[in-house]
């Protein structure tokens, strides 16, 4: 095909797909959906505080489990990462938690911030709530902070700090309200089935007004995102703007623009720009180093208690399972290291602070259904992979994470993206990866959001 003929092939497809994807009558899940056990009952709406408690017992048994494990099965020559976790390195990381790992001082790392638990929808919802002292004529602007898979509200602590500064030459300062989702960390899980990231939305959104903020600021990484994407396309009228790291779309017209740009130059100029376009094409091998990575995402969207049995039951094979994503989601070459170069960016204390939430909390099973109840065919025939937001977004996109999305492959979901910001040499979690240049990236989102509020009321 000739250039041209590339071009206009291109947008008549681009604007077919776009056209046919404007679904008239989406069904709204349901804002007041009953998530606890049993039949809807009135819910207590106090906010309690909550902190973390590392009980003896299960300390005693995780130490016993650790110390117990069959002897693990060699790694082949030379394998790195390529076959999965590398058991050379898992004994180590197995010895290290059992014996070395501070339990009580880890704890109290857990609970630097006042953490709290209110009932949304028949669950209860954990939160860290952080509020910074301001002098008179700082306003404060409350913003959402959303996690993902494997993550915990622990990503966020070291921006904590950064992000509750209180700068008068700024002249606003955040209060952070940082949820684990449902089903994760201290969040209750639900026992009915069919809450997904949508659904979750809609408990944010009433998490937010019972903390009285009927308009605010939101976060997201990783499902994270995809949640924050839905908060704001279901309430874009309740969120001032959406910074997020995760450029993710599930829409059916996103990955279209993206086959589209295979055709030719002049189509692939149209979807990405000149010096980015090794993070989408040749589109083969992106789909490859997606199916070489994507293998946890359909076991877990299809029968996550199949594996959340193993997962529950061996410290050591959930180690190697959510470090395995880990490492993968840090650094592309990650996976040709015997370690995984897992002690490259992170200490042990970091990974495996994580973990324990999943493991004392025993709920990698009840994390890992956000897979299944949103990557399904009810949410695709619903339409809502196809929502939309005229909500302004900010993003920021690593080139070692999992996948980059351009602004022509996003605008199909958010029709107002104020800067979409590509960085090199950073991976899947940028707030715990590089704390410093993710709150800046925040603070210049929040500029920009506030900037594009005022020039509309000088319009008016
Ligand atoms: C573990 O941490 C606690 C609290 O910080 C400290 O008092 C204790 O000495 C530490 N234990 C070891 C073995 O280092
Ligand atoms: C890993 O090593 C193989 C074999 O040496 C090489 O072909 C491949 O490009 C490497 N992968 C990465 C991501 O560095």
């Amino acid at each position: 095909m000739g250039g041209l003929t590339q071009v206009l092939v291109f947008c008549a497809v681009v604007v077919a797909v776009r056209a046919a994807m404007i679904e008239s009558n989406i069904p709204l899940p349901d804002e007041n959906a009953w998530w606890g056990p049993g039949a809807a009952e009135a819910v207590d709406t106090s906010i309690r505080p909550f902190k973390i408690s590392f009980e003896e017992k299960m300390i005693e048994d995780l130490r016993y489990r650790l110390k117990n494990h069959r002897p693990f099965t060699p790694p082949l020559e030379d394998a790195g990462f390529n076959y999965g976790f590398n058991t050379a390195v898992l004994n180590d990381w197995v010895s290290y938690w059992a014996n070395s790992y501070n339990f009580t001082e880890r704890e109290n790392y857990m609970n630097l911030y006042p953490q709290f638990k209110t009932n949304i929808q028949g669950l209860d919802i954990h939160f860290v709530r952080v509020k910074p002292e301001v002098p008179a004529g700082v306003e404060v602007l409350p913003i959402l902070m959303l996690h993902g898979w494997p993550a915990t509200v622990l990503e966020f602590y070291k921006v904590i700090p950064l992000l509750t500064e209180v700068s008068e030459e700024r002249g606003y300062a955040l209060e952070l309200i940082i949820p684990s989702l449902p089903g994760f960390g201290f969040s209750d899980a639900t026992n009915k089935q069919g809450l997904g990231a949508t659904e979750m939305a809609v408990i944010f959104r009433n998490l937010m007004h019972r903390l009285g903020h009927e308009k605010f600021y939101i976060h997201g990484g990783d499902w994270g995102a995809y949640i924050c994407f839905n908060l704001a396309s279901l309430f874009p009228d309740e969120v001032y703007g959406y910074h997020t790291n995760y450029g993710i779309s599930f829409s059916p017209a996103s990955w279209i623009t993206w086959f589209m740009g295979s055709f030719g130059e002049g189509a692939q100029n149209l979807v990405v720009e000149k010096h980015l376009a090794g993070r989408l094409y040749p589109t083969t091998s992106i789909l490859k180093e997606l199916m070489t990575k994507s293998g946890y995402l359909h076991i877990q969207a299809t029968k996550p208690d199949t594996i959340g049995v193993g997962m529950s039951d061996s410290p050591s094979g959930l180690l190697a399972y959510v470090f395995q994503f880990v490492s993968m989601a840090v650094r592309i070459d990650n996976i040709n290291k015997t370690d995984g170069g897992l002690l490259d960016h992170y200490t042990r204390e970091e990974l495996l602070d994580n973990l324990m939430v999943y493991w004392m909390q025993n709920n990698f099973n009840t994390a890992c259904r956000i897979y299944a109840e949103t990557l399904n065919m009810r949410n695709l025939n619903n339409g809502w992979f196809s929502l939309s937001t005229p909500v302004p977004v900010y993003l920021i996109q690593a080139d070692n994470d999992l996948l980059y999305m351009s602004t022509p492959m996003l605008q199909h979901i958010y029709t107002n993206i104020v800067h979409n910001k590509a960085i090199d040499g950073a991976g899947h979690f940028l707030a715990s990866e590089k704390p410093e240049l993710f709150s800046n990236s925040v603070y210049e989102a929040l500029d920009m959001f506030r900037k594009q509020k005022d020039d509309c009321k000088d319009e008016l």
